[in-house]
């Protein structure tokens, strides 16, 4: 069956990035000139998804926004003759249809997408943390997962390798290499690192099937309260194979303040209006 669906859950507080967050969504920060939650929406639609579900929160308004018409911007852009600004506008909200719903409490990723179940519905469907960001001169980082839930029509998560050093940010997974692929043999929400069962984490992208949402249901909330989605697919693991994809790609961690820099200068380098200057200031610079 064709992916169509994706949710993205938006409803995280993004307190790593106070003050810039207390009346700012965290998926509006930019990357040079475009929000990061745009990025993670176009790699979608890049991907085929033509209906987006956005799980919100309190102070979220303006993703839904910047996805609407904004007629008065359009008139004054027409005024100017600005066309291509104009249609840069345009095209934003006419990528696709976004539902949107709240997740009243910060309870976790599993209860985020447990709130999506009825727009979901009885089909697979993929999920896009916007914390994460995927840069690929190939296929987009969703659409690589979804070409391995074609073949196998089992959950498909996204890993990378990372030091152990830094493990214990992630979920998890161990996983047993066949002719089939690399398949999941367990997941593990941010364990120490001496209790990490291998060094491949959990990227946010998943494909998942609506099986899911029973497997959430019955998770009780971790010690801080929180549902986790690692841990229902951890269950799920009896009653259905799950599949690794080591993605091609850059993988950014725009929800950290080193990751967000990173992202933000070397996206800057690869533009053909900037780059060129900005890579001569930066070599330049004697800090
Ligand atoms: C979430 C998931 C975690 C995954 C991570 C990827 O954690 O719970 O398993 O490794 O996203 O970004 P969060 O970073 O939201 O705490």
């Amino acid at each position: 069956m064709k992916i169509r669906k994706a949710v993205f859950p938006v409803a995280g507080l993004g307190t790593r990035f106070l003050p810039a967050t207390k009346a700012t969504p965290k998926e509006m920060l930019p990357l040079v000139d475009k929000p990061l939650i745009q990025y993670v929406v176009e790699e979608a639609i890049t991907a085929g998804i033509t209906e987006i579900i956005m799980v919100t929160g309190r102070n979220k308004n303006a993703i839904e926004d910047h996805f609407d018409r904004s007629v008065e911007l359009e008139l004054l852009l027409k005024g100017k003759g600005a066309t291509d600004l104009l249609n840069l506008t345009r095209k934003i909200t006419d990528m696709c249809d976004i539902s949107y719903i709240r997740q009243k409490e910060p309870k976790g990723l599993g209860h985020a997408i447990l709130r999506a179940k009825n727009l979901v519905g009885n089909e697979p469907f993929a999920v896009l943390l916007g914390d994460d960001i995927i840069y690929s001169t190939g296929k987009p980082g969703i659409a690589q997962l979804t070409d391995v839930f074609d073949k196998k029509q089992a959950p498909v998560i996204a890993v990378e390798k990372v030091p152990m050093e830094n493990i214990s940010a992630y979920g998890v997974i161990d996983y047993k290499t066949t002719e089939e692929g690399v398949e999941i043999t367990a997941l593990v929400e941010k364990p120490p690192a001496d209790e990490a069962p291998s060094d491949l984490a959990i990227i946010g992208r998943y494909i998942l099937t609506p099986e899911i949402f029973e497997y959430i249901e019955r998770t009780e909330p971790d010690a801080k309260g929180e549902i986790q989605l690692t841990t229902a697919l951890n269950a799920m693991l009896g009653s259905s194979s799950m599949f690794a994809c080591q993605f091609a790609g850059t993988r950014y961690d725009a929800g950290d303040k080193l990751g967000f820099l990173k992202a933000t200068v070397e996206f800057a380098l690869r533009r053909d209006d900037l780059g060129a200057d900005f890579r001569k200031y930066l070599k330049g610079l004697s800090l």
